[in-house]
C-alpha cells in the first residue's frame, strides 16, 4: 500500500466535495486546503460550467476561477475538466494564463462549448435574467443546446485542442491505482434542477450523484462526500430563502457579500436546519465542511485547532452534528487557506 495517502487509517481515494446550500458555501478555499493537504493525484471540476465561482487566496492573489479547479494551488494535481460541465473556451484560456497551468490541465473532449449566442439569449431572456436571475454566463441556453444535441464539443474547437483528454479514463485509472482524487462540485443542493426550488434553480442536479456523473465516476467508486455548509446561508438571485434576514440585520452581523462572477449583492439568512437535512440526505454525506465561521463568532478567527474556538462556536458546530448526524470534520475561520480546523485524524 506504500504510497497510499492515509486520512485517520483509512485510505482516502475519491472524494466529492459539494455544496450543500445555495452555492457560494465557500467550496473553493475548502478544495484548497485539501488539494494541499491530502495531495491527490487528480483534482475534476464538475458541475455545471463558469455561472460558478470558486475563490480562493492564493500567493497574495484573489483568484475567482470559474472553470479551472481551485485545488490548482497544489502543483502536484492534474486538473481536469469532466464531459459533463460546460466550457467556455475565452474563460478557460484566460484563467490557464493567471494560474500558470498549462501543463497540467486537461479537458474532456466532451464537454459542452457556450457560444457568444447562448450568453447573448441568456442576458436578454426576460424569463431566465429577469425572474430567475440567472448570472447571465449562457449556462441555461448552452444545456438547452446540449439536450437539443445541437451543441459543439469541446474536441471541435481547434484552440483547446492541446487540452483534450479522456477525463473519465483518467479518473477511473487513478481511483482503481489506489491513488487520491478530489471531484469539485459547483453550485449548491438548494440550485438543483431537481432537488432545489424549482424554478428557481440552475440549469442542471447539483447533487453528489450528478458531480460525480459529470466526471465519469460511477458511484461504487465513490469513498467520500464532503458536504460544505456556510455558518450562515446565502443566496444570490431569486427564489424562495426561508430563513432570509433583512440587508441592515445581516450588516449588524457584520455580514456583507457580492457574487464571484456576477458582482451582485447576495441576500443573507440564518442557518436552515431543514435545507441542511434533506442535502445531507440527498447528497449521501459522509463529512461535513463548515465555512465562514468567524463572520459568525468574531472570535474564532484564525483557529486552528477545536480548543482554540470560542464556547459558541464549538455549541453551534455540536448542534449541526447532533442534527444533521453527520460528523463535522473541517472548519474553515478564515479566508487564508491555511485558517483550518482539520479534525478528520479524530473523527474518521
Ligand atoms: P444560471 O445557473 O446562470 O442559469 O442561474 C440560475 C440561478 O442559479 C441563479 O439564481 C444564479 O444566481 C444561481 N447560480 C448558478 N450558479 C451559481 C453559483 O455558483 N453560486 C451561486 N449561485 C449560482
Ligand atoms: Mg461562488
Amino acid at each position: 500500500m506504500g504510497d497510499v495517502p492515509v486520512m485517520g487509517g483509512r485510505e482516502l481515494s475519491c472524494m466529492i466535495v459539494a455544496g450543500g446550500q445555495w452555492g457560494d458555501e465557500g467550496k473553493g478555499k475548502i478544495i484548497a486546503y485539501l488539494a494541499l493537504h491530502d495531495r491527490p493525484h487528480a483534482i475534476a471540476r464538475s458541475g455545471v460550467g463558469p455561472n460558478a465561482g470558486h475563490t480562493v487566496y492564493w500567493k497574495g492573489t484573489k483568484f475567482g476561477l470559474r472553470q479551472i479547479p481551485c485545488g490548482f494551488v497544489y502543483e502536484g494535481a492534474r486538473l481536469l475538466i469532466g464531459p459533463g460541465v460546460l466550457v467556455n473556451p475565452k474563460v478557460l484560456l484566460s484563467e490557464i494564463e493567471a494560474t500558470g497551468t498549462r501543463g497540467r490541465v486537461g479537458v474532456d473532449g466532451g464537454c459542452a462549448i457556450i457560444e457568444e449566442r447562448h450568453i447573448e439569449e441568456d442576458r436578454s431572456s426576460e424569463h431566465l435574467k429577469g425572474k430567475i436571475g440567472s448570472t447571465g454566463t449562457g449556462c441555461g441556453p448552452a444545456n438547452v443546446a446540449r439536450v437539443n444535441r445541437t451543441a459543439r464539443l469541446a474536441r471541435e474547437v481547434p484552440e483547446l485542442s492541446e487540452f483534450i483528454a479522456d477525463v473519465p479514463a483518467e479518473v477511473n485509472e487513478a481511483i482503481e491505482s489506489g491513488k487520491n482524487v478530489l471531484i469539485e462540485g459547483t453550485q449548491g443542493f438548494g440550485l438543483s434542477l431537481y432537488h432545489g426550488t424549482y424554478p428557481y434553480v440552475t440549469s442542471k442536479d447539483t447533487s453528489a450523484s450528478s458531480l460525480a456523473a459529470d466526471v465519469g465516476v460511477g458511484p461504487t467508486m465513490v469513498d467520500d462526500v464532503m458536504l460544505v455548509f456556510k455558518a450562515y446561508v446565502s443566496r444570490v438571485g431569486a427564489g424562495p430563502f426561508p430563513t432570509e434576514i433583512p440587508q441592515e440585520k445581516a450588516e449588524e452581523m457584520g455580514i456583507v457579500e457580492f457574487g464571484t462572477v456576477t458582482g451582485r449583492r447576495r441576500r443573507i439568512g440564518l442557518f436552515d436546519f431543514q435545507l441542511a437535512k434533506r442535502a445531507v440526505m440527498i447528497n449521501g454525506a459522509t463529512q461535513l465542511a463548515v465555512t465562514c465561521l468567524d463572520r459568525l463568532f468574531k472570535d474564532a478567527s484564525g483557529a486552528r485547532s477545536w480548543n482554540a474556538l470560542p464556547a459558541a462556536a464549538k455549541e453551534f458546530v455540536e448542534r449541526l452534528e447532533n442534527e444533521l448526524r453527520v460528523p463535522v470534520t473541517i472548519i474553515s475561520t478564515g479566508a487564508d487557506i491555511e485558517n483550518v480546523v482539520d479534525m478528520r485524524a479524530e473523527k474518521i
